[in-house]
């Protein structure tokens, strides 16, 4: 069977890993988190002191990215891929609301994007692929054969969030999140290199009152359509 490429792209917290994971399955594809890897040099740039509330040394990061290795191994028991820093699982790590809190700095960095996205088109040269994060639609796979862009309205996602968080047994504040959520949104969209903007050629999905079934068969039609 012919083997597309995946994009699917929209606003933090909105649900696009979990579509995206089941999609990936149900297909037979390779399915790449890229936010993972965002998270993944901001937890690295936290271990080293580059990024606190107070400071961020922008150019120590871009001197020691070469030393920053991203990497995915699948866990058959999951299902999915785990992200890993330099060797050791992070999975866990890179999704607590502080790593959340400076990730989109992070990603505002052009050196840090340009060795990600590199990463990332090699990741899915062979297609069957399916890819989420921010840019993907329009910087990574600009030829993807089907891009999705997903929205829900703030306070949905930062609840999805905020739930998501709790059960991991993180102690935290619904406000946080809802400010966290806004606050990547805000910096996502307004930073200079690749901001998130929806494709003109991506199908846009409001998930805010769909079930995770109802947003599965939604983009599962739409691949079996674009295959
Ligand atoms: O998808 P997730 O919420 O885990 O992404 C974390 C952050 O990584 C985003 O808020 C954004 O700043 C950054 N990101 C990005 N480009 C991508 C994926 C994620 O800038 N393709």
């Amino acid at each position: 069977m012919n083997k597309i490429t995946i994009a699917i792209d929209g606003y933090s917290s909105t649900g696009k890993s979990t579509v995206a994971k089941q999609l990936a399955k149900a297909l037979g594809y390779v399915y790449v988190d890229t936010g993972a890897m965002y998270r993944a040099v901001t937890l690295f740039s936290m271990q080293n002191n580059l990024i606190s509330e107070h400071h961020f040394n922008k150019n120590e990061l871009i001197s020691l990215l070469d030393k920053v290795e991203v990497s995915f191994q699948f866990n058959e028991a999951l299902g999915y891929a785990e992200v890993y820093l330099n060797g050791a699982n992070v999975e866990n790590t890179v999704r607590s609301l502080e790593v959340s809190q400076f990730v989109s700095q992070i990603a505002a960095v052009s050196e840090v994007r340009q060795q990600l996205v590199k990463q990332q088109q090699q990741l899915g040269k062979n297609k069957g692929v399916v890819m989420d994060g921010r840019d993907i639609g329009t910087v990574v796979f600009p030829d993807a054969e089907l891009k999705v862009f997903m929205t829900a309205s703030p306070d949905t996602r930062a609840e999805r969030r905020y739930k998501e968080l709790l059960n991991k047994g993180e102690d935290i504040n619904y406000d946080d999140v809802l400010e966290n959520v806004k606050s990547r949104d805000y910096l996502d969209s307004t930073r200079e290199d690749s901001p998130l903007i929806k494709a003109h050629d991506a199908i846009e999905i409001d998930n805010s009152n769909l079930s995770l079934e109802q947003q599965f068969q939604t983009v599962f039609k739409l691949a079996k359509a674009a295959i």
